[in-house]
């Protein structure tokens, strides 16, 4: 059994507004990207990770990669790059489709946003133990902490959903590696991985997420990381 991590990391980043793709914009000197991806390794159950890099920028990211340095160095494996595509589900689809050529010996592949680039290595554990103990789908989720509303389209309540079964989605998530690959193969469309798999008709099933594992989205995402960073995240 071996365990392949899948980055996109191809966005623009234009609501953080940079300057540059965001998987490359530093907090304290080190990329997004380059955090992501120690994370991933630090857990100590990824052999390969496959990065979905801006197709302008492969060759920098492949320099910037090589940065990542032991005891995050996996063992026997590697970080490859490979250029994504326009939408997010195009990036992890070809960083998919290297994967399962380069690693046929992969059975569980992770899809992990470069944007959750502080997500605790205990987080990554967790999503491969609840894949290799059978699930084929796994996901990490944190509770809501707002009342969320429905609209209609003149912004008009129309219901109240009950909070308590509502939950944050945040990555890694974890996949049987084949059932992810039919469902990148369906023809099927959803704004997450697990949402395809779960078209498919399998059962996705949650572990505990973590606040630090946030998606950087925005300025105010950045602030915060840096908050993370420096112990008064909370
Ligand atoms: N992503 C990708 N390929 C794309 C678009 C997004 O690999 N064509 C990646 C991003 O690099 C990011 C993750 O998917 O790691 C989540 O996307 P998002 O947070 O939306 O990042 P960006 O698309 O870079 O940001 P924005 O939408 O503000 O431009
Ligand atoms: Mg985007």
């Amino acid at each position: 059994m071996s365990v392949v991590a899948l980055v996109p990391a191809a966005g623009r980043g234009e609501r953080l507004g940079y300057g540059m793709p965001k998987a490359l914009v530093p907090v304290d000197g080190v990329p997004l990207l380059v955090r992501a991806v120690r994370g991933l390794l630090d857990s100590g159950c990824v052999q390969h990770v496959v990065i979905a890099a801006p197709p302008s920028d492969v060759d920098v990211v492949r320099d910037i990669v090589k940065t990542v340095t032991a005891p995050s160095a996996p063992a026997g494996g590697a970080v490859h790059v490979v250029a994504g595509g326009a939408e997010r589900s195009d990036s992890v689809r070809l960083a998919l489709t290297h994967a399962l050529r380069e690693m046929p010996d992969a059975t569980i592949v992770l899809v992990h946003d470069a944007a959750r680039a502080f997500t605790p290595p205990a987080v990554v554990k967790a999503v491969v133990d609840a894949v290799a103990a059978g699930h084929p789908a796994v996901i990490p989720v944190l509770p809501l902490a707002d009342t969320v509303k429905q609209v209609d389209d003149g912004g008009v309540v129309v219901a109240t959903p009950d909070r308590a079964s509502l939950r944050i989605v945040q990555t890694p998530q974890g996949f049987d590696a084949a059932v992810l690959l039919r469902a990148h193969r369906s023809g099927l469309h959803a704004t997450d991985d697990a949402g395809l798999v779960e078209r498919l008709g399998v059962p996705v099933v949650t572990v505990p997420g973590h606040q630090d594992a946030m998606k950087i989205t925005t300025k105010f995402d950045l602030a915060v990381a840096e908050a993370i960073l420096t112990g008064t995240g909370g």
